[in-house]
């Protein structure tokens, strides 16, 4: 049920100078989904009534990229400030609820954090979210009195030497009942050093109303850290990664070193998966029980079975590994390849849109693309499916209990029978009975008493 007494504001309408990007910042992503999408899914999991995304820079590019979240979309025209920002949203909103702000490029907030801030927020004030830094560089400082109680927050660039030193520093979360926030929201000046609306000078004239101002602060500062730069992107990044490798872990999967571990979307596993280094996944990836994962491995949107061995250096995609498979080294899954039980993708095979049966293996240097390969099938080394004539794909099939000889060439459309034997060194062009051995191949020639030309004396 949607809560009828909370709105949410996005700010996302700056440039992001310091990126150094032409793709606006708020697009840039952590984990394969970008910053802003990240923050409008953690504002959805508050149930607010209304989601507004105020947006400006590239805004058709922001747009047209995020069209799909249920979101009311802004425009802030000129970018004048956070404060400006802010403004621009009010009108959209409804007066008998609280709005709470949060920054499009603040990604990784997690939604208790934001609840507390809601909870905290009086009648008539606002609650701030704050947080301990060890390196506060480039952020508003919270600066107290000697009783330590709130009186307002100082922007880097007008903070006087003293107040640089302060740790404490405000995350750019804030909410107050949105009546009172539009009021301050349209009293706001900008006689400051940057000469913009600074969002950050609220709580100061909420204190000069005699409105309450709560401080909430954050137990893991690290979740408010906003992304300005590439240095930052890359270390919420990692944060991030390391989060998730954490929950995996305790959740019982073996991860040979968590901090050489994506996960770029969602994995759901059975018991003692084991994973090596290196390994990225991406998308949505189902793990059966006993699987391991070597080195060096891209598995991405596949279903794997049960008791499957994946050995280093694979790429798979779009993929279905039955139970008791065994994948690469250096194997590629393209979309569209299902392997049945027992099956086994040697080193340096590709196999795009095709079904390899039951216990057929596919061992070396072999390209599968449309086909259907029967049971207990053994392909050669070198083995070829032509299955694109230039204009069009053809359908290669192989029967049950089939053996293609080592460097065949299988021209689609083709159909090799059950039991069928195909010589090494063959181009097939016609189907192939089952039962019988086929080979399609030049006589050996020998010329006897031939010698090898022999190099010339030099004078
Ligand atoms: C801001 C806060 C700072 C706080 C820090 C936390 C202000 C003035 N400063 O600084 O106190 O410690 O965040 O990370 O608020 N935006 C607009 N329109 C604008 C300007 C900005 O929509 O005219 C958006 C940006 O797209 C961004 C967010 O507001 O998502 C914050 O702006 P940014 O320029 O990154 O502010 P900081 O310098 O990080
Ligand atoms: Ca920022």
């Amino acid at each position: 049920m949607a809560n009828a007494h909370l709105n949410v504001v996005i700010l996302a309408a700056g440039q992001g100078k310091r990126m150094h990007s032409a793709i606006p910042k708020v697009l840039h992503t952590i984990a394969n989904v970008s910053l802003l999408e990240r923050v409008v899914n953690t504002a959805l999991t508050l149930n607010p009534k209304e989601i507004i995304v105020v947006c400006g820079h590239e805004r058709e590019v922001v747009q047209s990229t995020l069209a799909h979240l249920p979101v009311q979309w802004v425009v802030q025209e000129s970018q004048l400030g956070t404060g400006h920002a802010a403004l621009q949203a009010m009108p959209h909103l409804h007066n008998d609820s609280k709005t709470l702000i949060l920054f499009g490029d603040g990604p990784l907030i997690a939604s208790d954090s934001l609840q507390a801030v809601i909870n905290s927020t009086p009648k008539s004030g606002m609650a701030l979210l704050v947080a301990e830094f060890a390196d506060p560089r480039g952020l508003g400082r919270v600066v107290r009195d000697s009783n330590g109680l709130f009186l307002r927050i100082v922007e880097e660039k007008d903070a006087s030497a003293e107040e640089l030193h302060l740790n404490e520093i405000f995350t750019g979360i804030l909410c107050a009942p949105t009546t009172q926030m539009t009021q301050w929201l349209q009293r706001l000046g900008n006689d400051n050093a940057q000469g913009e609306y600074y969002l950050t000078e609220l709580p100061a004239l909420a204190l000069a109303d005699g409105c309450a101002v709560t401080t909430v602060r954050l137990q893991h500062p690290q979740q408010a850290q906003g992304i300005n730069d590439k240095k930052q992107l890359a270390q919420q990044e990692r944060y991030f990664q390391s989060c998730q490798a954490e929950a995996l872990l305790l959740q019982g999967l073996i991860l040979r070193d968590p901090s050489r571990f994506d996960l770029r979307g969602t994995v759901q596993f059975g018991i003692d998966v084991v994973i090596d280094i290196n390994v990225i996944l991406e998308g949505k990836v189902q793990i059966g029980d006993r699987v391991q994962i070597g080195a060096n491995t891209v598995i991405r949107n596949c279903i794997i079975g049960d008791d499957v061995i994946i050995k280093e250096n694979c790429i798979l995609e779009d993929s279905v590994i039955g139970n008791d498979c065994t994948v690469g080294p250096f194997a590629r899954l393209r979309p569209g390849a299902v392997l049945k039980e027992k099956a086994g993708i040697g080193n340096f095979v590709e196999v795009k849109k095709s079904t390899i049966g039951v216990a057929s293996k596919v061992n070396h240097l072999t390209y599968i693309g449309d086909a259907t390969i029967g049971d207990d099938v053994n392909i050669g080394a070198g083995t070829i499916t032509c299955n694109y004539d230039g204009v069009n794909k053809h359908q290669t099939i192989i029967g049950d209990r089939a053996f293609i000889g080592s460097d065949t060439q299988l021209v689609a459309p083709v159909t090799v029978g059950e039991g069928a034997t195909i010589g090494a060194g063959s181009t097939i062009t016609k189907d192939v009975p089952a039962n019988q051995l086929t080979f399609c191949r030049k006589q050996q020639i020998v010329i006897e008493n031939w010698e090898r030309p022999q190099k010339e004396e030099e004078n």
